[in-house]
């Protein structure tokens, strides 16, 4: 029998109803949920007097073992993290990134040493904002990140029924131990959580995961579809993979070769950061989408015939006659760029790589978004704070990069 863990899931969403449920169908968990998002907690409070939480696993077989269809009663749900943080051993924020910063602030004055805090998924800029709040506390902490949630999941009632669309096979996360000693094993402790699936991997270190993240694909493709639109609303909402040209993929292979060259700089420099699973984003679907690939011949291809990716369109509000225009406002952008795309640029420039390609996607994203990030090739504009690139935080040098503990 492992050591009884308490968990605290922070959010109230989709990955929050199914990780709070997980865990709570563990015996050998105690979890609590902190949502301080309008009136979820006191809702879904409201909602376990009388009812318990449904998960199902719509694909049936979760390779878990897990049962596919199964309830489990949340004793703990508040807005209130003096009563929700102090005893949690790991702390798993499932929010969008733009919530993390709001969250890590309500938690901050109850941190305890030995505290794992894990961003699932964290996103690019996650580490440096961990450490940005909680200063010399987060020292004492384990932080891990992970690349994305473990599920497609979505909510099918509030508080009462969620189901989990699909399990990912592996999830890569990375860990930074720093000079904290828990008395449990902080990747156990997660992927007792989950159960058998995902399978967690952990990654070399937490810049491995920056320059290998998924969350440069989004910009590039919207900015080589947008940039020349005429403003007019259009009949049908546009593929988004499939729908892909020669020059979308020409913006995003551009961008992944900037990461794979900022790897190697930053490898040339600091030899003993191993960033050897930093993958061109070719190299990366042909690993990990081999089987719904039907023309592997080059990225254009890969993403064209990506039968995961079938029918997904991209972000479009309806006009009132029934036409479509681009939604800029979507997380493709309004998480994807501060958080994603801007990150890298920063590691980039950090590593003295030049990034053509991230600079011009920056600079067209930045307008869409009505901010100013990028100013030519450097990260100098006024609302570099509203990002979450190392300089932002004051890291400039490698140096600071790579002992950010
Ligand atoms: P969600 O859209 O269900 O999250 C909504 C929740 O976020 C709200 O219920 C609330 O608790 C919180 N929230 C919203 N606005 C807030 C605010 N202003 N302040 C504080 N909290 C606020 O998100 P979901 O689906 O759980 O996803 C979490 C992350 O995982 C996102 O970054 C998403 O892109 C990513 N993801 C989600 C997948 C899915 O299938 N749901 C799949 C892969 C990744």
């Amino acid at each position: 029998m492992t050591k009884k863990i308490t968990v605290l899931v922070c959010g109230g969403g989709n990955g929050a109803h199914v990780t709070a449920g997980l865990a709570a169908s563990r015996d050998d968990i105690e979890t609590r949920v902190l949502t301080t998002f309008a009136d979820e907690a006191e809702r879904w409070t409201n909602i376990m007097k009388e009812n318990d939480l449904r998960i199902t696993v719509d694909e049936g077989d979760i390779k878990s073992g897990e049962s596919v269809d199964f309830k489990v009663k949340l004793n703990c749900i508040t807005k209130d993290p003096s009563k929700a943080v102090p005893g949690a051993d790991v702390i798993i924020f499932t929010v969008p990134a733009f919530a993390h910063q709001s969250y890590l602030e309500a938690i901050e004055p109850y941190i305890q040493p030995n505290t794992t805090i894990v961003g699932m998924p964290g996103q690019p800029g996650f580490e440096f904002q961990v450490f940005d709040v909680l200063k010399d506390k987060a020292k004492q902490c384990v932080i891990m990140s992970f690349e994305s949630l473990p599920w497609a999941c979505r909510i099918a009632e509030f508080g009462k029924f969620v189901q989990i669309l699909m399990v990912k096979v592996n999830l890569m996360g990375c860990l930074i131990r720093g000079q904290s000693k828990p008395s449990y094993d902080p990747m156990e402790a997660v992927q007792r959580v989950m159960g058998k699936a995902p399978i967690l991997t952990q990654a070399n270190n937490y810049i491995e995961p920056i320059l290998a993240t998924k969350s440069i694909i989004h910009p590039p493709i919207m900015y080589g579809k947008w940039k020349d639109w005429d403003g007019k609303p259009i009949e049908e909402k546009p593929l988004f993979y499939q729908g892909l040209d020669e020059e979308q993929a020409r913006y995003l292979g551009g961008i992944s070769d900037e990461l794979v060259a900022t790897a190697k700089a930053i490898a040339a420099q600091k030899p003993e950061v191993d960033l050897s699973g930093v993958l061109h984003l070719y190299d990366w679907y042909l690993r990990d989408h081999k089987p719904y690939i039907k023309d592997t011949t080059s990225l254009l291809t890969v993403l064209q015939t990506d039968t995961a990716y079938d029918g997904l369109v991209h972000p479009m509000k309806e006009t009132e006659d029934g036409k479509f225009v681009p939604d800029f406002r979507y997380r493709y952008l309004t998480e994807d760029v501060p958080n994603g795309l801007v990150v890298t640029k920063g590691l980039a420039q950090i590593a003295g790589v030049p990034t053509p390609y991230h600079d011009e996607v920056i600079a067209w994203c930045q307008k869409q978004l009505g901010k100013e990030i990028i100013v030519g090739d450097e990260l100098k504009g006024k609302d570099i704070g509203s990002t979450r690139c190392p300089q932002r935080y004051g890291i400039n040098t490698m140096d600071a990069l790579v002992n950010i503990m």
